[in-house]
Parts: C-alpha cells; structure tokens; sequence
C-alpha cells in the first residue's frame, strides 16, 4: 500500500473552533484510508494565532509562543482523533518514532507540531522522510504555489509545476520581502529537496480534493518533484 503523509493546514481543518470542517475531513479520510497508508499532521489554524497573539502581549519570547502553538496544533489533531473513532491510532503521535510505531496498527496517525522555531509543514516533510512516504500532500487555503499572492494580485499565476530547488528559491526569495506570503517554511523546502519525495499543494477547504487527487490521481495544484511527470499516477 502506497503511504501519503498529509498536511493539514490549520487554516483549513479549524479555521475556527466553532467553523471547524472535522466531520467533512472524517468521512474523506475514512474512504481513503481504505486505500492507502495515511498520516496526517494538523495545523494550528485561527486558534493558535489567537494564542500566540495574547503570548507576545504578555511579552514572552518567541519559543514560548512556538509551545503555545504547539500546544494548540496537537488539541486539533486530538480532535480529529476523536472524529476518526476506530479509524484512527488513538494517540496523538508526539514525535517520529511514535508515528512509525503508531502505523503498525494498520490505523490512521494524526501529529501536530514537534519543536519550535517551524511549523506544520516542516513536520509533514520530517515525517514524509522517516517514514519512506510515496507521497507528501499539503492540503492548504490555496490551490498551489503562485507566482505572487493570488489574494493580493490578479495577475498571479500558479506553478503547474516546480523542481524542489525551484520551491527553495521561492521560499528564500519570499522571506527577503517583508510582508511576503510564504507557502511553506524553509525547513519543510530543504527536507522535501533532500528526501526527493513529491509534493502536492492543493486546496483543502474542499475535501474531496484530497479523495480526487488520491484515489482518481485527478488535481489542480502544484506538483513538486525532478520530472514533470504526474507522481500520483505512477
Ligand atoms: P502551523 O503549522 O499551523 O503554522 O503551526 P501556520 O503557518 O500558522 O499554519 P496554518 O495557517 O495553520 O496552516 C502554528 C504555530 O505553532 C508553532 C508555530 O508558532 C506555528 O506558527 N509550531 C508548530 C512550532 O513552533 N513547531 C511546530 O513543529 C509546529
């Protein structure tokens, strides 16, 4: 069975607690899980910004911040835990070996963050390596890497395709300008150019997305990998 490490933008599975999409998300990844090996690492969405937020007014550092944030990614992952039921290994996964350990149930393994100073999507692309993942999904608010923010301009354009050196230069181009959007952190860029694994950024606000471009190998997005070939359909 083929194995797809799938990040979950916060943004996207809790945009809110109370606009959560966890019972759309369950009934997706349940027929998926079907298929294929699945993990999943969640993101902290509004609820962690709400978090760090008060953490800088009080004025603590920037690492104490990241272990709020933390904090928040692994009670929404906990939360869809809960969703999954018996689909699901019923722990969090809170570091690598855990998540390889988790899989040998044959059951879904959620994650959220590890360490500060990253995010989600580092975690993804660590996880995506150690466990020898065919596949590393990143389902986000976006569907692909565009040329410029397509929410602040019209002409943006989005990559059909990207080398892994041609995402690292974008993302070390994008911290030069201040205010830029980053699509993923530097971490996650290096460990997906090292580890060769394909990535695939869609738009994950539609579920259904993820069943499309898993089980019908059907997308729009951007596909990261050496060849310009469709990884989901080899
Ligand atoms: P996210 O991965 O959700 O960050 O982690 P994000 O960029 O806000 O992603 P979206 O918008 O939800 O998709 C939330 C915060 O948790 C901390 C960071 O502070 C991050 O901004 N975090 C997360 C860590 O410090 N380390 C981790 O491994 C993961």
């Amino acid at each position: 069975m083929k194995k797809i490490v799938i990040s979950l933008g916060g943004s996207v599975l809790v945009p809110s607690l109370e606009s959560n999409n966890i019972s759309r998300y369950v009934s997706v990844l349940e027929r998926i899980a079907g298929k294929c090996r699945i993990f999943i690492v969640v993101g902290g969405g509004g609820e962690a910004r709400r978090y760090i937020r008060v953490a800088r007014d009080l004025g603590v550092g920037e690492a104490t911040a990241d272990e709020l944030g933390i904090l928040v990614t692994r009670l929404n992952a906990r939360l869809l835990v809960a969703g999954l039921g018996d689909a699901a290994y019923p722990r969090v996964a809170e570091n690598y070996t855990e998540a390889k350990e988790f899989a040998e149930t044959g059951r879904i393994v959620v994650m959220g963050g590890i360490t500060p100073a990253q995010t989600t999507d580092a975690v993804s692309a660590v996880l995506a390596e150690s466990v020898g993942a065919d596949l590393l999904i990143n389902a986000t608010s976006v569907n692909g890497i565009y040329s410029a923010d397509p929410k602040k301009d019209a002409g943006a354009v989005r990559h059909e395709h990207l080398t892994p050196q041609e995402l690292l230069d974008i993302i070390t181009g994008a911290r030069m300008n201040a205010g830029a959007n980053i699509v993923l952190d530097i971490v996650a860029g290096k460990v997906i150019e090292r580890s060769g694994i394909p990535l695939l950024v869609l738009d994950g606000r539609d579920p259904e997305n993820l069943y499309r471009a898993i089980v019908e190998g059907a997308y729009v997005g951007t596909i990261v990998c050496e060849e310009s070939s469709n990884p989901l359909l080899s």
